[in-house]
């Protein structure tokens, strides 16, 4: 018992040898930081230390060969259904993400003077108000290929191993011109089921941000969150605009609907239908639609009446409100 509590498990010392031998550096590195990690949290930090700092350098000295291993589940090629006409914003949201498809259209006039078109956006704001929907716009109205992370796949217990994959996902950002997103990327610094303490949750979330200030890549990176408040206000330095997104109005919520229903939208008048709604996000909004043309097409009616889109909105706000 006393020998497994204060020795690296015998998983990690096979896998130490089983690297060496195969002469996978990248493989190396990582079980010899998971190695620190766990000499730490048995109090034997000194030990942690000297192990970490000769991986650092190892590090400086080693040339790491990217993605030897498959990075399939870890990235991976996704497609926009929406264009920018389906994208209901604010005007000032808007204004900001015409500013970043602006620069991006002219970054070689702007390099000229020395500057960069903003490509490290935020997206903070409540669920369901077009956070990942953006992302995919982004690509779509820039022609770019859209690549979304699996944030989750990428924590594990080892602070070693999350490091390494994302900085392989760092390489296939820089070799690769797309747009990028981090989804609910707030995960990275929290993830509950971890065993990880907090020390070590943050240095993987800090860690992320490094990654994101030093990447000189041509790519778009996008990090979307829908916890706003939890978030260390220094983050928001690392990223060139900070985007946050906000339940509809009145107004925005009509428009969504309008778009929405499209043909089968009857003579009714939408903005009394919607005054009496409140906090609903797009997604419920845009979701009551869905079940209201589902009605209508199942009953064989042509059109969306105003009672019905009442009944459809209604049941999704009652969900909404059983759920707080
Ligand atoms: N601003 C918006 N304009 C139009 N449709 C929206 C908007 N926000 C959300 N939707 C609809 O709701 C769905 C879910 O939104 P999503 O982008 O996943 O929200 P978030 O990422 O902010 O939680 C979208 O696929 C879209 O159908
Ligand atoms: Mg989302």
């Amino acid at each position: 018992m006393a020998v497994k509590n204060t020795m690296a498990t015998a998983e990690q010392i096979k896998s130490l040898i089983k690297s060496s031998f195969q002469d996978d550096k990248e493989r190396l590195l990582t079980v010899a930081l998971q190695v620190a990690a766990h000499e730490a949290r048995q109090g034997h930090v000194l030990l942690a230390h000297e192990i970490r700092s000769i991986v650092d350098s190892a590090k400086s000295s080693v040339k790491v060969i990217p993605f030897k291993q498959d990075l399939s589940d870890l990235v991976c090629l996704s497609k926009s259904r929406y264009t920018l006409s389906d994208l209901i914003l604010s005007q000032e949201l808007k204004i900001r993400l015409e500013r970043v498809f602006e620069e991006y259209n002219h970054q070689d006039k702007l390099r000229s003077h020395g500057l960069e078109n903003r490509r490290k956006i935020l997206l903070a704001g409540n669920p369901g108000t077009g956070k990942t929907m953006t992302a995919g716009v982004i690509a779509h109205t820039l022609h770019l290929p859209f690549y979304a992370i699996q944030v989750d796949k990428l924590i594990t217990k080892f602070m070693g191993e999350t490091s390494t994959k994302l900085r392989q996902i760092f390489e296939v950002i820089k070799n690769n011109k797309g747009v990028f997103l981090f989804d609910e990327f707030d995960a990275i610094g929290m993830d509950r089921g971890v065993e990880n303490d907090v020390g070590e949750m943050k240095r993987v979330l800090n860690s992320f941000l490094q990654f994101i200030e030093q990447d000189e890549s041509n790519s778009i990176i996008v990090a979307a969150t829908n916890n706003l408040q939890s978030l260390d206000q220094a983050l928001f330095r690392r990223f060139d605009d900070t985007l946050l997104y906000r339940l509809p109005s009145a107004e925005e919520a009509a428009k969504l609907i309008d778009n929405r229903l499209g043909l089968y939208k009857g003579r009714m008048n939408v903005k009394k239908v919607i005054s009496n709604f409140h906090n609903l996000s797009h997604a419920e909004i845009t979701q009551a639609c869905d079940d209201a043309i589902k009605i209508c097409i199942l009953s064989n009616s042509k059109k969306v009446s105003s009672s019905l889109l009442n009944t459809s909105l209604t049941e999704r706000q009652s969900a909404y409100k059983s759920s707080v």
